[in-house]
């Protein structure tokens, strides 16, 4: 989604703006820009379609200098991706402004500004708002005030970044419904969407709240609520180092997160565990006796996070025999649902911003849940805001799209908050210490699974020519193969789907032939005999199959079947640790074919907009 840098200090801004816009690169953009107020009170823009590499060329060979500058990535929304819909949006050459977020009655505002004999230069919902502060500067002269009178007519979301080029001196920052944060140095100041693009800069961060809007100075900052009265917001010291963002000697950020899972495991279990048991007061302090009255659970997300819902559900009614229902959250939002007695609602979320499940969070607040726990890697984010519990896996930043270790911690935490509701319904502390076990054996048990790496990529050579791939799965395992297909999907562009394999015959079996792969999660339980069945009726159709199973499994490779035996003992942990090979084949299947693997096309790593 849209990236927002900002800055105000004595010095040339553009290199800190430019570092900025390079460091929210992971966020997903088609196009960039960047405008300072020069040395002479002129607004100055360079922008381009397509990379920030491009625009820092540009910058080079025609730089632009000035102590106050806006920059931003924009991922299209409305309007197509080109040079006309970029932002920096500048009305009149008097007044530039960013925005990320949705003008939802921008139709309305732009029709008013035509007929007032407004020009616009882009098809996009941002053009409004400069126009709007520029006709409101006309009465105010001054440009805090005209962003009040501006946001007061604004639907939707935004945050927005100003400039003036009469107050040269002064930025201003408002957000609603899509996050920004303000970066404390000295004696100069920043904003952006995220604290990494910052990091360079300062430690030191505000986050805004709802409604709020920042009147920035080089020397002052004071902050305004939604009732533009001014009010104090904490400074927080992030403990992140300016290297978080980087890529380790890695080729890709993806492959570093990918081998960093051991890591973001211990460290997102690290304090969660005391002798053998849960600490159930990390999901909040009353979440213990809130968690005596659970009777069943709603859990909320989308993409990556829902497939993690997914398989929690199977671990809830099997350990703690609480009920539990999982849901997109763009369909939750948009539907009346029938809230059983004493249910907790669960929303989870890699970034905590995405507009969907925020959404739900909101709506469920308001819809009799007993209580509401968001599972977020954001500390700070909307969602843990939002919340009344909150439980923060530590993955540590993840910067490319398609979630990994942020997947894997959220299978962490959310073991753990099974274990914590089990214990109030009867598991007893023998089990509970046996299930600790299988979680502190995680690292060491991922960490084997990644040495598989040589194994995947020379299987990936397979599929680069495919154009389909098919990914089967039973019991908790059937959320492993949905993730796996996603992953392909979204990084390598080839279409994968995941089917239970018990529906096979109901339908998918039709597509199978010798050009269509298909991926089967195998683990040696109870189901295996049936998935062998199933995977007959693939092989006896011509389809060439590809066996992720355990060492155990008493399954070959023959003619057309590929077996990779791997160590992946079957045990309440088993789900995760079968994602790792999936995740490993769509990453290498990716490098073949070139694709982009850490920005894909039309993604966008924090999805702030419907
Ligand atoms: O930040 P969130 O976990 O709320 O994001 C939800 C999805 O957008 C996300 O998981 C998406 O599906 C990933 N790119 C998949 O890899």
């Amino acid at each position: 989604m849209c990236g927002i840098v900002g800055a105000i200090a004595q010095r040339d801004v553009s290199p800190v703006l430019l570092e900025g816009l390079k460091r929210l690169e992971y966020r997903g953009y088609d196009s960039a820009g960047l405008a300072v107020v020069d040395h002479n009170k002129q607004l100055q823009r360079i922008r381009v379609l397509g990379k920030v590499n491009e625009l820092q060329e540009q910058h080079q060979s025609s730089p632009l200098q000035g102590g106050t500058g806006i920059a931003h990535t924009r991922w299209a929304t409305h309007g197509k991706p080109s040079l006309d819909n970029a932002h920096p949006h500048i009305c009149r050459n008097q007044v530039a402004l960013v925005h990320n977020g949705i003008i939802e009655n921008h139709e309305q505002l732009r029709a008013q500004q035509v007929d007032a004999g407004y020009d616009f230069s882009s098809e996009t919902d941002t053009e409004v708002v400069v126009n709007a502060v520029y006709e409101a500067l006309q009465t105010t002269k001054e440009l805090l005030q005209a962003v009040f009178r501006t946001i007061e007519q604004l639907e939707g979301a935004y945050a927005l970044g100003v400039i003036n080029k009469d107050e040269p001196e002064r930025l201003i920052a408002a957000r609603k419904g899509s996050p920004l944060v303000i970066g404390v140095g000295i004696g100069e100041y920043f904003i952006a969407s995220d604290v990494f693009a910052l990091l360079p800069v300062t430690q030191q961060f505000i986050f805004l709240e709802e409604g709020d809007v920042a009147d920035i100075k080089r020397d002052k900052l004071t902050i305004y609520d939604s009732n533009q009265q001014i009010v104090e917001r904490p400074i927080n010291v992030s403990e992140l180092s300016s290297d978080v963002a980087d890529k380790a000697g890695y080729r890709h950020y993806m492959l570093k997160e990918i081998f960093s899972q051991p890591n973001a495991i211990a460290e997102s279990l690290e304090n969660r565990i005391e002798d053998g048991r849960v600490v159930t007061s990390e999901f909040g302090q009353n979440a213990e006796s809130i968690f005596q009255q659970v009777k069943s659970v709603k859990i909320v997300a989308c993409g990556t996070s829902y497939h993690a819902g997914l398989i929690a559900a199977h671990w809830l009614e099997e350990i703690a025999q609480i009920p539990c229902q999982v849901e997109i959250a763009s369909e939750y939002r948009y539907r009346k649902s029938v809230v059983v007695d004493n249910t907790l609602f669960v929303s989870i979320s890699q970034s905590g911003e995405t507009a969907d499940t925020l959404a739900a969070l909101q709506l469920a607040k308001k819809s009799g849940f007993l209580n509401t726990l968001a599972i977020c890697n954001v500390a700070e984010s909307s969602l843990t805001r939002e919340a009344e519990l909150v439980f923060l896996t530590h993955a540590g930043p993840e910067i490319g799209v398609a979630s990994t270790k942020a997947f894997t911690t959220q299978l962490v935490g959310l073991f753990l908050l099974v274990i914590a509701i089990a214990k109030q319904n009867g598991l007893d502390s023998k089990q509970e210490a046996m299930f600790v076990k299988q979680l502190e054996s995680l690292p060491g048990r991922v960490n084997q699974l990644l040495q598989y790496k040589d194994d995947i990529e020379n299987i990936a050579k397979d599929f680069s020519d495919k154009h389909h791939a098919l990914f089967l799965g039973r019991g908790s395992f059937l959320p492993v193969a949905m993730e796996g297909a996603l992953k392909l999907k979204e990084i390598s562009y080839i279409h994968a789907e995941a089917y239970a394999a018990g529906e096979l015959k109901h339908g998918p079996l039709a597509l199978v032939d010798d050009d269509m792969p298909v991926v089967a999660v195998a683990p040696n339980n109870n189901l295996l005999e049936k998935l062998k069945s199933n995977l007959q009726e693939v092989q006896a159709r011509g389809g060439k199959l590809y066996l992720f199973a355990d060492k155990t499994s008493e399954v070959e490779s023959t003619d057309g079947v590929y077996v990779l035996k791997i160590n992946a003992l079957y045990d309440f942990m088993a789900p995760i640790l079968y994602t790792i090979p999936l995740q490993l084949l769509a990453y290498y299947v990716a490098v073949i074919k070139g694709a982009d693997i850490d920005q894909p096309r039309n993604l966008a790593k924090s999805v702030t907009v419907e």
